[in-house]
């Protein structure tokens, strides 16, 4: 007995006392969501009480579906914006095992280009080589080493790709040569090749083992159909967490549309391109136009997975889920470029905007996609934890080099460009638009305008601003950085993988706490005269 007199349990029996408390430490998620107490909350407004760890952070399982029928193995997406997701950052996305989506603020033919790329994308093979033809001439080489920096080309006899492969060129057969000679006189017709269907890794032997530059892979009949390059040998990793169509074996390609008549004629593009997966792209999806898209492109392509949006509410995702959407994306003024709420006055909290959504719609077996105001590892966690199968990310992907457009310099800082599909600048298409799309003709028929139906007013009413986001290197350390973070995070939670921690949401066994003003910023650094912030290190 203590010398004061009271009398304390005995400590072996405190997991057993726990059992004499009606429910566990903290909010169930309900109770966190009682937006008659509290009014909408925001991811920061929360925060997961944590759980028991019995397991290493690397055996979280982060795979969880986007629509009905796709399963990703990291639950991270692009958004479909033109300072955002075009070839590049869907392939790296797809690789990386998220899925970017192709913007629609751009001509359709240019569109379906991008959805084809990424579905002939086989990673390290080069599916777009340069290629001559024997009739081609010495300087046609020079010329491709001045202006793209590399001069092992195949030839083949119509000089084009999918011609029958005759030979290939390298600097020093042109080098001391007349710049007139054609290349039938000066190519290495001795090739080592390799058979289409050969995987990556096999390849890479056969580059290193023939000591050549280039491999090309040609198919039975000897036709060109991609090329290796030795210089790429040390880049080409696998990508084991890749988003493969588990039939093709191919990157899955998701691309956005509008619900315009036009648009129909955009779709049929993309699908003749191999598209996998639409999205439906409006500010407020529940309007007449989207639930006929729906039904139309259910009927036209059942094959494609359509992700219907944006909504917030169980009405609003009642409409769509009727209509036959396989996902829905959510989410009405929380994005970082968004002035919706401001000058709407309509939209929700995203973190509620979530929960609400999901708890309805997971009844029907539709995900749900938590799109925008995604600003840390940590949003994304809570997103999951109220049921999202996935978050979409527009800022925080676009000062990566695979965004489009080019980093400049702005008041000392790195940058590129970020602007919302509803700012002036992306409505009216090329008028002083920023680097990522300059030039590009005005004469669209503009996607963003119809993203916030303002197609046919005469002004044009802005619902996002344009700006620009700093530095983040390269998406391929980024969406690793947020992986593993994600994993850490369950890990603390004590659940093993995102339908673990859903489950648990469910049962009431994965508990939550409100965060107070004051809580934010005790949860924030502080009390120190300067610091500095590194995310990662690779
Ligand atoms: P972020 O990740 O917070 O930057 O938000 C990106 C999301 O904001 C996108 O996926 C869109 O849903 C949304 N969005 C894009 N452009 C605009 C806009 O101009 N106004 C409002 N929302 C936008």
């Amino acid at each position: 007995m203590p010398s004061d007199g009271s009398t304390y349990l005995d400590p072996k029996t405190a997991l057993e006392h726990l059992k004499t408390y009606n429910e566990p430490d903290g909010l169930s998620v309900e109770d966190l969501m009682n937006d008659h107490l509290h009014g909408g909350l925001t991811y920061n407004d929360f925060l997961l009480l944590p759980g028991r760890i019995d397991f290493p952070a690397s055996d979280v399982v982060t795979e969880s579906k986007i629509t009905r029928n796709v399963v990703l193995k990291t639950p991270f997406m692009s958004s479909p914006m033109d300072t955002v997701t075009e070839t590049e950052m869907a392939i790296s996305m797809a690789l990386l095992g998220g899925i970017g989506v192709i913007h629609h603020n751009q001509p359709a033919e240019e569109q379906a280009a991008m959805v084809r790329a990424v579905k002939r994308h086989e990673n390290g093979f080069i599916t777009d080589p340069v290629v001559l033809s024997p009739t081609h001439l010495a300087e046609d080489v020079l010329d491709v080493k001045a202006r793209l920096g590399f001069c092992g080309i195949p030839i083949t006899d119509n000089g084009l790709l999918g011609g029958k492969l005759v030979g290939i060129v390298t600097a020093r057969d042109v080098q001391f040569r007349d710049p007139s000679t054609p290349l039938s006189q000066v190519m290495t017709t001795d090739l080592v090749t390799a058979s289409q269907g050969i995987t990556l890794s096999e390849a890479n032997n056969i580059l290193r083992d023939s000591k050549k530059g280039k491999l090309p892979i040609v198919d039975s009949e000897g036709r060109l159909v991609s090329l290796l390059a030795r210089s790429d040998l040390l880049k080409n990793q696998s990508y084991p967490l890749a988003s493969k169509n588990p039939e093709s074996k191919q990157l899955y390609a998701a691309a956005a549309v509008g619900t315009r008549p036009s648009d129909r004629d955009r779709l049929a593009l993309l699908v003749e391109a191999g598209l996998d997966i639409i999205i439906l792209d409006s500010s407020q999806g529940n309007s007449i136009y989207q639930t006929e898209m729906i039904e139309w492109i259910k009927k036209t392509y059942p094959q494609l997975e359509v992700i219907a949006g944006n909504v917030v509410n169980r009405e609003q995702a009642a409409s769509l889920i009727a209509a036959g959407a396989d996902g829905l994306r959510v989410g009405m003024g929380s994005g970082s470029i968004c002035i919706t709420q401001e000058v709407m006055a309509v939209g929700r909290p995203q973190a509620t905007a979530v929960y609400r959504v999901a708890e309805f719609a997971t009844k029907f077996g539709v995900p749900v996609i938590a799109d925008g105001g995604v600003g840390n590892v940590g949003h994304i966690v809570k997103a999951l934890s109220l049921g999202a199968g996935a978050v979409m990310m527009g800022g925080l992907l676009a000062g990566t080099e695979e965004a489009p457009g080019e980093y400049f310099y702005h008041e000392g800082k790195r940058v590129k460009a970020y602007r919302g599909m509803g700012s002036l600048e992306a409505m009216e298409q090329g008028k002083g638009a920023p680097s990522a799309t300059k030039g590009r003709s005005k004469t669209l028929d503009n996607a963003a305008t119809s993203r916030y139906f303002s197609e046919s007013s005469a002004i044009k009413v802005a619902q996002g601003v344009s700006g620009d986001v700093q530095d983040k290197g390269s998406v391929r350390a980024f969406l690793p950085y947020l992986h593993v973070g994600v994993q850490h995070s369950l890990q603390d939670v004590g659940v093993r993988s995102v339908a673990e921690l859903q489950r648990g949401v469910r049962e009431k066994k994965v508990r939550f706490e409100l965060r107070t003003a004051s809580a934010q910023v005790e949860g924030g650094v502080h009390g120190l005269n300067s610091y500095k912030k590194r995310l990662f290190s690779t």
